[in-house]
């Protein structure tokens, strides 16, 4: 079979792979072989389906794609991004009969010095992982930052019964739950950024520098320095830009719009990065996102927020008594790492 967009390492274009790998660039048409591939991946909560045909329009991304006798057996993408310093690792994965024999480190190995000929100046590889880092992986990487994941399980249509019962601070709205004092006056509404906005504050002040995590943008597992290339990367995407005050933030979130995923005809994925660290604000700009996607979106969503790590707990407890959603599973982490490209 003759592979079109062969690769060779660009450093040894002879050295025949340890795993008779051949590595090719991915294509609209590789597409179905690479969905079979992916089968089952992340618990049917793949992003790659939706994400797939945008990511081949992407000038600054590569695909590439291991084959073993031709078939299919590992994808990853790299994207070059903070001004062409740093690769973005993206949806890494190896078929399951595959799994346990180094295709994934060949691979990583190869598409660093691939893209290390194509862009000289890449001085860093990043990726975001949510598995259990050891020792191991901390003498490859450094820790750039964390977030905890708050995975809810909810039918859109009843959690838009249930927020309409709440105050826009979660409060209920009950006119049975009569009090005699008088309670605490609501925070003020968030405010939706516009791309100006957006600019003034990730840009060109320093208001959010405190408020992100090691002053990164993580949006959808993705992280980016407050740079204007990333800017122009990042508005091109369907995102609510939010924070609790423009003047001096305390919080802010990016809600990324729900997506489908292949574990069943109406499954959506919602996820939502928080930054700060105050609850009562985290909550407010939570319950807006979810009050905007759940007056369109019909059927099951799967919602994920990644946030500071202590507020995870309380957090949990807003979500499964307040709004009464399912926890799909405990405490995790999302970690975004890196380490020099040599
Ligand atoms: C994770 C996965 C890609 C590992 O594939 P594999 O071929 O079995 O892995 P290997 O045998 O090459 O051994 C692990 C190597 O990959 C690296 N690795 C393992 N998981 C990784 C991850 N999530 N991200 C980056 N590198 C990872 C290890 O550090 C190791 O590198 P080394 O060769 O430099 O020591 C594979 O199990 C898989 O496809 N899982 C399902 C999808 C998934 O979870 N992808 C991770 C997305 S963050």
């Amino acid at each position: 079979m003759k592979i079109e967009n062969s690769l060779s390492a660009p450093q040894h274009p002879d050295a025949p792979s340890q795993a008779g790998l051949q590595f090719t660039v991915a294509t609209e048409e590789d597409f179905d072989e690479i969905m079979a591939m992916s089968q089952h991946i992340y618990g049917g909560l793949d992003y790659l389906p939706t994400r797939y045909t945008a990511w081949m329009q992407e000038t600054n991304r590569t695909v590439v794609l291991a084959r073993k006798q031709g078939k299919v057996i590992a994808l990853e993408s790299v994207c070059v991004i903070d001004d062409g310093e740093t690769m973005l690792v993206e949806g890494l994965r190896v078929a399951p009969q595959e799994r346990g024999k180094g295709v994934a480190g060949e691979l990583l190995r190869f598409c660093s010095q691939l893209t290390k000929a194509k862009y000289p100046e890449v001085k860093v590889t990043r990726l975001t992982r949510d598995d259990q880092l050891g020792p191991k992986d901390f003498q490859k990487y450094r820790l750039v930052t964390k977030q905890g994941i708050l995975l809810v399980r909810f039918r859109a249509e009843d959690l838009k019964l249930r927020l309409a019962q709440l105050g826009p601070d979660g409060n209920e709205l009950s006119p049975t739950t009569t009090t005699t004092t008088s309670p605490p006056p609501p925070p003020a509404p968030p405010v939706h950024l516009d791309s100006a906005a957006i600019h003034r504050l990730y840009l060109t002040t320093e208001l959010l520098w405190e408020v992100l995590p090691n002053v990164t943008i993580v949006q959808d597992w993705q992280p980016f320095k407050l740079l204007p290339s990333n800017m122009d990367i990042l508005l091109k995407k369907d995102i609510d830009w939010v924070v609790d005050n423009v003047d001096a933030p305390t919080v802010a979130s990016l809600c990324t719009f729900p997506f489908r995923v292949p574990i069943g005809e109406d499954w959506y994925y919602l996820n939502i990065d928080m930054f700060g660290k105050d609850l009562p604000l985290v909550r407010q700009q939570y319950l807006g996102h979810l009050r905007r996607h759940t007056a369109t979106l019909k059927g099951h969503v799967m919602c994920q927020m990644f946030l500071d790590p202590p507020l995870w707990k309380p957090m949990v407890e807003f979500c499964r008594q307040v709004l009464q959603v399912e926890l799909v599973k405990e405490y995790t982490e999302q970690c975004v790492v890196e380490a020099d490209v040599v």
